[in-house]
């Protein structure tokens, strides 16, 4: 049944999702790197798509920008779509210098100037966690394929254009890598939804050193990422079964 913000039915979506922020970004997954991949849904311009990678089937649906909206996408496909497990595949600004431009990030915890997962999770006390298993695949396939996948704290900001200009140090001095916008949604939502999460993140944007990726940086690195997150996906979609 549809839901108000996804125009399909139960089957329409695999149980592993892709979700890049960008509309656009999707239907690239979808036409690049899915075979036999077909739009599922489009309410809003949120283009969604389910294909096959090697034989599995994968959708891939995007979030829109920011918590609120990601939230509105993630909790139907979870609750409605029969959607197991979403993996977020997007950008974020770095804080850490031991981050270039174009390194992957998955997001093994992460802290919130949100007040969605208080919220959502019914108090002040809550961890914003990956699925375990699933970050550990994440890890596996990073080994496998000589890829280098950082782990640690990201911060998801409700405020892209951050007024308080002692953020960035207080962030450097607590060793959170990176900030951006929809992690601790998806994670507080896996967790009240009983379903299954990660995070991976390419640095676009440095922000202590002001760096930022060119297009055809970012549209590179934004290949490794979905190859990447592809593998991971498949296997995910193998031990989930
Ligand atoms: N802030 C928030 N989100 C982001 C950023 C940033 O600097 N870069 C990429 N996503």
């Amino acid at each position: 049944m549809s839901t108000p913000h996804i125009d399909a039915v139960l089957g329409d979506f695999a149980p592993v999702v892709l979700m890049p922020g960008d509309p656009r970004r999707a239907a690239y997954i979808a036409e690049e790197h899915l075979a036999e991949s077909r739009q599922v849904t489009d309410v809003r311009n949120a283009i969604g798509f389910t294909g096959s990678y090697e034989g599995i089937p994968i959708s891939v649906m995007p979030s829109g920008m920011g918590m609120p909206s990601a939230a509105i996408y993630i909790t139907e496909l979870y609750r409605s779509f029969e959607v197991e497990t979403i993996i977020r595949i997007g950008t974020a600004g770095a804080f850490s210098p031991e981050l270039d431009l174009r390194d992957m990030v998955a997001a093994s915890n992460c802290i919130t100037n949100s007040r969605m997962p208080e919220y959502l999770l019914g108090g002040p006390d809550y961890d914003l966690l990956p699925t375990p298993s699933l970050l550990a695949t994440a890890a596996d396939v990073a080994n496998e394929h000589g890829v280098e996948l950082h782990q640690g704290t990201v911060f998801s900001t409700d405020i892209f254009y951050e007024p308080d200009d002692t953020l960035n140090d207080r962030m450097i001095g607590d060793g959170v890598l990176c900030v951006e916008m929809e992690t601790a949604a998806l994670y507080a939502l896996a967790e009240t939804e009983r379903k299954r999460a990660l995070s991976l993140v390419t640095i676009s944007d440095h922000l202590i050193t002001g760096s930022r990726m060119t297009p055809e940086e970012r549209q590179s690195t934004l290949d490794q990422m979905i190859s990447f997150s592809l593998k991971v996906a498949i296997k995910e979609a193998a031990i989930i079964g």
